[in-house]
């Protein structure tokens, strides 16, 4: 029997924009997978910060007004489906990747996402491991990487270095021989040190000696002013942000060493952070675990306190 005409499944969702009480576990029927595009049985998701943004309404200019809405992006499963032209995977491989942003929907039994941003799971990582990688992996790899091309001989400042996105870009520079400093709570800077970042100040830090200092400063948290970002900067040097603001758009525009940079799904982009995660060189704490009925709970809790502080919040569905 075709799973599209199986009973239905269990997704969190939401009729409208709002805080984290708009979000309900519902029922919902899987569609069809279109060209392009799987269906996954989904065994982890794993929680970002663009989650509750979308859900807010902030983006809603990119994610429209179709309701019910589902909720997730990071997903790790098993392809259940494959539409049209799809050829890289197929049914019953183990994969990892992302929902698009318009889409979303990986809080749920079933998702479908495009070919492009589902890779293969490496087989060392478990389904909450691989689930954890696609947005923080593909943003700091395109950071790190394809923007600033960091290599050895070089010196990065990560501001906000053990959460996601930071975590993940300090071990790939350090991975491409660059020497990383970071900005965190004072009180977790034992974590940042044991990942070989150092020095490692406070999140207001003093930044008089940390001047000229850095090839890359890569502000993760979006709240380094522009003057002292600049001024921790060799010359030559690029500042990078991952929290856009129209004021940012502009700034990027302009002439100097401001860039803004927007996550972009590229399957060989996905591929290299999974690889690198199976191999060990990249590592994303998982701080909490919940089952999918208990989500709705974890979610608002990570929403309203940030907690739990030190690693991803993965919901299970397998
Ligand atoms: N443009 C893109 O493509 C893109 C992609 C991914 C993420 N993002 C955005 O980038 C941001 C980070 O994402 P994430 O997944 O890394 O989130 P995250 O895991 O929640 O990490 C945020 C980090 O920022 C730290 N922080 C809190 N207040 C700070 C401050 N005043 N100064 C410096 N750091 C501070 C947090 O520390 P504590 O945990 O100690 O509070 C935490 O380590 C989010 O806003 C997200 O929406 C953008």
């Amino acid at each position: 029997m075709e799973v599209f005409a199986m009973t239905t499944m269990k997704r969190i969702q939401y009729h409208r924009y709002g805080g984290p009480e708009v979000l309900r576990l519902e029922d919902f029927q899987p569609r069809r997978p279109g060209p392009g595009e799987v269906l996954v049985r989904v065994q982890a998701a794993a929680a970002n910060p663009m989650d509750w943004k979308i859900r807010s309404g902030e983006l809603k200019i990119m994610t429209g007004r179709r309701f019910p809405r589902g909720l997730g992006h990071d997903f790790a499963g098993v392809v259940a489906a494959v539409g049209e032209g799809v050829s890289r995977l197929g049914v019953g491989d183990e994969v990892l990747g992302g929902a698009s942003m318009k889409a979303a929907g990986a809080f749920a039994e079933m998702v479908v996402a495009e070919e492009a941003a589902v890779v293969p799971k490496p087989p060392g990582l478990s389904w909450a491991e691989a689930a954890a990688v696609p947005i923080v992996g593909i943003t700091a790899f395109q950071a790190m990487v394809g923007m600033s091309k960091v290599r050895s001989g070089q010196a990065v400042f990560i501001h906000g270095c053990l959460g996601g996105v930071g975590r993940a870009a300090a071990q790939l520079a350090r991975a491409n021989g660059a020497a990383v400093s970071g900005s965190c709570r004072d009180t977790a800077a034992h974590a940042a040190r044991e990942l070989g970042i150092d020095p490692v100040v406070g999140f207001d830090f003093d930044a008089t000696s940390l001047a000229r200092r850095f090839d890359v400063v890569f502000d993760t948290a979006g709240t380094l002013p522009i003057g002292t970002a600049k001024a921790m900067l060799r010359p030559g040097g690029r500042i990078i942000d991952i929290n856009p603001t129209p004021a940012k758009f502009v700034r990027a525009t302009l002439p100097g060493p401001f860039r803004l940079l927007i996550g972009k799904a590229v399957t060989a982009d996905l591929d290299a952070v999974a690889q690198a995660a199976g191999a060990g060189v990249l590592r994303l704490p998982i701080a909490r675990t919940v089952p999918l009925d208990g989500a709705i709970a974890a979610l608002t809790e990570l929403e309203r306190h940030r907690t739990p502080k030190g690693g991803k919040l993965v919901i299970t569905t397998g």
